[in-house]
C-alpha cells in the first residue's frame, strides 16, 4: 500500500514552491498526497522564521503535532506497528519532517525540543526530503507524474543582499541562479500539465543572471513562448531594477500591469541602515520610468516600521513617499529582530507602542490612497 503525505506551508511562494517540487518528487517516488493531516504517514510541515510571529506560529503547529499523533491513526497504520514502536503513542511508520527556514534556523535543537521530529531538512536542501524517506520507506513504486501544483517558477535560490534586517540569506545561502534550459523545461512541463499563467520566484528577480542571460534578456525570451498568457514575477529589489530592466518589462505584454517593488522605509537614512543600496529619489526614479512607459501601470510594496533608530521625521518620509506613489496595496510590518542579523546587533529603541501605532497610521493612509485613482 502507498505511503500518504501530507505537506503544511507556512510563509512565503518561495516556501509554496518548495512544497511544490517536494510533493512532486515524493509522488514520483510512489507516495500519495493526502489533504487530511489524520491519515497521513508523513506530515511535512514547511516553516517561515522571517519574522518572530513566523517562527512562533511554525514552533506552535509542530508542538500540536503530538497531540494528533496521540489521537488518530494513519490509514495504513496496523496495530502490529503501535506494538512494535519504541513510544507506543508513535508507530514508526509515521514520520514527521520539518523543513524550510525554522528548520535552517534551528537545525537540532529543535529535534531536542520537539523529540516526536523524525528529520530537520534545511530550505537549501530540500532535495532531502525525498531522500531520507526513501532511506525510511522500502515499498516504493515508481509512478513518474507530470503532475504540476502551482504556477510557480523558481529562478534564483537564496539570497546574496544582506538587507540587515533580514534572516533569508542566513537561513537559504547564497543567491544562485538557475540554469535558462531548467527554468525552460520547468515552464514545458506546466504548458505541458495546461496551465498558461506562471509566476517567476526568486528573492531578488532583477539580479538574475546565468552564463551571461539576464533578467530581461530571461523575460523576453518567456515573454515569447506562444503557450504563455500571463507571465509575472517577485520580488523585485530597486537597487537591481535597471533602465534594460524597465525596458523589457514595458515591451513584454504579457506581464500584467501591476509591479510588486518593496520600499522598506521612504527614509535614506533608515535605508542605509537596512542596506538596501538605493534612496527614496532612486526609487521614485524607478516608478517614474515604469508609470511612463506603461501609463495604466499600478505598483505594492512591503514597508517596514519601527526600524532601529527610525525617527517620527523617518517615518514620516515613509508617509510621504507613499502618497507620492498611490500604492494599490502594500504588505507592512512591524520591525522584528532577528537573530544574528546586522540589525539584531543594533537597538531595537523603538517602543512597540509606537510601531503599532505607525502601522495603523501607514494602514489607514494605504487604504486611502487604494481608493484614490489619480490617472
Ligand atoms: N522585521 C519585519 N519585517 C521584515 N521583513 C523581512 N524581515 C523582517 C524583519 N526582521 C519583511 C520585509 C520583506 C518581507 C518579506 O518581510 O518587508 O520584504
Ligand atoms: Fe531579505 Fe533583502 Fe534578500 Fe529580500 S533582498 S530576501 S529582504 S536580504
Amino acid at each position: 500500500m502507498s505511503k500518504t503525505f501530507f505537506i503544511r506551508t507556512m510563509g512565503c511562494q518561495m516556501n509554496v514552491a518548495d512544497s511544490d517540487l517536494v510533493a512532486q518528487q515524493l509522488i514520483e517516488r510512489g507516495f500519495l498526497l493526502t489533504e487530511n493531516v489524520n491519515e497521513a504517514d508523513i506530515i511535512i510541515v514547511n516553516t517561515c522564521t522571517v519574522r518572530q510571529h513566523a517562527e512562533a506560529r511554525a514552533l506552535s503547529y509542530i508542538g500540536d503535532l503530538k497531540k494528533l499523533i496521540l489521537s488518530a491513526t494513519s490509514a495504513t497504520e496496523t496495530l502490529a506497528d503501535r506494538e512494535s514502536s519504541a513510544d507506543p503513542h508513535k508507530p514508526k511508520s509515521r514520520k514527521i519532517i520539518v523543513m524550510g527556514c525554522v528548520a535552517s534556523r534551528l537545525k537540532d535543537e529543535l529535534k531536542k525540543k520537539f523529540p516526536f521530529i523524525d528529520d530537520v531538512i534545511p530550505a537549501n536542501e530540500i532535495e532531502k526530503v525525498s531522500e531520507v524517506l526513501e532511506k525510511h520507506y522500502d515499498c516504493l513504486t515508481s509512478n513518474l507524474s507530470n503532475k504540476t501544483f502551482s504556477e510557480f517558477v523558481t529562478i534564483t535560490r537564496g539570497c546574496s543582499n544582506f538587507c540587515s534586517y533580514c534572516i533569508v540569506p542566513y537561513v537559504r545561502g547564497p543567491e544562485e541562479s538557475r540554469p535558462v534550459i531548467k527554468i525552460l523545461l520547468d515552464i514545458e512541463k506546466l504548458t505541458n500539465s495546461g496551465k498558461h499563467e506562471i509566476t517567476l520566484l526568486g528573492q531578488n528577480v532583477n539580479s538574475y543572471n546565468s552564463n551571461g542571460t539576464d533578467f530581461a534578456d530571461l523575460i523576453l525570451k518567456i515573454n515569447d513562448i506562444s503557450e504563455i498568457n500571463k507571465l509575472g514575477f517577485m520580488t523585485s529589489h530597486p537597487k537591481d531594477m535597471s533602465d534594460k530592466i524597465i525596458d523589457a518589462i514595458a515591451s513584454c505584454e504579457k506581464i500584467p500591469h501591476q509591479i510588486h517593488l518593496p520600499l522598506q522605509s521612504g527614509s535614506d537614512k533608515i535605508l542605509k541602515l537596512m542596506n538596501r543600496h538605493y534612496t527614496k529619489e532612486k526609487y521614485l526614479t524607478i516608478i517614474g520610468k515604469l508609470k511612463k512607459k506603461i501609463p495604466d501601470v499600478k505598483f505594492t510594496t512591503d514597508i517596514i516600521v519601527g526600524f532601529p533608530d527610525e525617527t517620527e521625521k523617518d517615518f514620516n518620509d515613509t508617509l510621504e513617499i507613499v502618497k507620492e506613489v498611490n500604492f494599490a496595496s502594500a504588505f507592512t510590518f512591524k520591525y522584528s529582530p532577528r537573530e544574528n542579523t546586522k540589525a539584531f546587533f543594533m537597538k531595537d529603541d523603538v517602543p512597540m507602542s509606537i510601531k503599532k501605532e505607525r502601522l495603523a497610521r501607514l494602514n489607514a493612509l494605504l487604504k486611502i490612497e487604494s481608493k484614490k485613482d489619480v490617472r
